[in-house]
């Protein structure tokens, strides 16, 4: 049992927790993720699992993404870039609905499963359901060697490395660095993307594990203020539109696991459809709220929920005054392509989940009834 405490203090590596590490390890494990694959140099990129179903990428009816949990929010926002940027029709799928509902699939389908620990029934079973059907696998995984590794047709690693913390942190970002590469790939065998676009994203992508130090090296006192503010809260609120969307899910899971808070997450435009009839001056809202196109429709979302008395919490762009005008619980990213931006946003929701956890008391590396790899259905 010492042993056992010791050997787990070692592992953490002066962190209190393996969640608080994996989050501080993000600069290096997505710059792990892109590392031998951008050439800086000729600003280009290599995927050879993705040169190796490039015939049917550029060929493909469609891209199905199965997935669970997490790394559902991952394939989320895959099918928003990969739209925008390849012009490829992208259905997302929970694996769990997907392999029980006699999906439609030809061979003309590339499917893409994205999984952390490459284990997860649902997802193994939605592969095997959607090749049977002559669909062509493709497989991203954190774990090598792991099950749908070896049954996808072809694939990509993420280089997290392991994962300990039952909810995910590093596996996420790590996923949606490759994601960006396979996008950015694709649209530029497929020709969908100005030379311009393909630029700013390259840049940008190649910076991410600088920005995202960034995020840890000077956000940390706010993040943990806001935390101390709203932690007694009994429900939050995730809002963001587009891009952002995916994310504001993954801060409201993320809560929910971390700290066992009720939390949602919501398209922004959506909250009048229902959760505004939540909102009271009890409810905290995290709006993912950084510059894109959709800027000044979020900051109209905003004052509607200031109108009710809601407490306003913001993820914004460094230097934002607009939104920093309206509340002052905000936490900055840099400036990127609006593409670029949720990676760097879900790192302070991931945040402020931890601090929320562990100012509850709670065991935030093991969360009660959830399991790291769930391989039963
Ligand atoms: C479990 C974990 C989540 C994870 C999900 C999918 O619920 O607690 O963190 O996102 O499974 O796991 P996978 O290994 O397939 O990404």
């Amino acid at each position: 049992q010492k042993l056992d405490l010791e050997l787990a203090a070692i592992e953490k590596n002066g962190y209190d927790h393996f969640m608080l590490k994996e989050i501080f390890e993000q600069p290096q494990t997505i710059f792990d993720s892109l590392r031998g694959r951008l050439d800086l140099k000729h600003e280009q990129i290599t995927l050879s699992g993705l040169d190796k179903i490039s015939d049917k990428l550029q060929q493909a009816n469609r891209i199905i993404i199965v997935a669970c949990g997490t790394s559902w929010h991952a394939g989320l926002l895959a099918e928003y870039v990969i739209e925008e940027l390849c012009r490829i029709n992208v259905e997302v799928e929970y694996a769990s609905e997907f392999r029980y509902r006699n999906p439609i699939i030809t061979d003309k389908d590339v499917i893409i499963a994205i999984s952390q620990s490459g284990e997860t029934a649902d997802t193994l079973v939605a592969m095997e359901t959607a090749k049977k059907q002559g669909a062509t696998i493709f497989g991203l995984v954190n774990v090598v060697g792991s099950s749908i590794a070896r049954i996808s047709d072809a694939g990509a690693y993420t280089h997290a490395g392991p994962e300990i913390g039952v909810a995910s942190t590093k596996a996420f970002t790590a996923q949606l660095a490759v994601l960006y590469l396979m996008a950015l790939k694709l649209a530029e065998i497929k020709q969908t993307i100005s030379s311009e676009t393909y630029q700013v994203l390259f840049d940008d992508l190649a910076k991410v594990p600088k920005y995202v130090q960034w995020v840890l090296d000077t956000q940390i006192d706010s993040i943990k203020r806001i935390a101390n503010k709203y932690m007694d809260a009994d429900d939050f609120l995730y809002l963001g539109r587009g891009y952002n969307f995916p994310i504001a899910l993954e801060g409201a899971l993320k809560l929910k696991e971390i700290s066992y808070i009720h939390a949602e997450g919501y398209p922004a435009a959506e909250m009048k459809h229902g959760p505004i009839a939540l909102v009271d001056e009890y409810l905290p809202v995290v709006f993912v709220a950084t510059k894109d196109s959709y800027h000044e429709k979020i900051i109209s979302n905003m004052q509607e929920i200031k109108a009710r008395k809601g407490q306003v919490i913001a993820v914004v762009t460094e230097g934002d005054e607009v939104v920093t005008s309206l509340t002052e619980d905000t936490i900055a990213v840099p400036r990127v392509h609006e593409i670029i931006a949720p990676i760097l946003s879900v790192i302070p929701l991931q945040l402020l989940s931890y601090y929320i956890g562990v100012g509850r008391g709670l065991d935030v590396d093991k969360p009660r009834n959830l399991a790291k790899s769930v391989t039963v259905e």
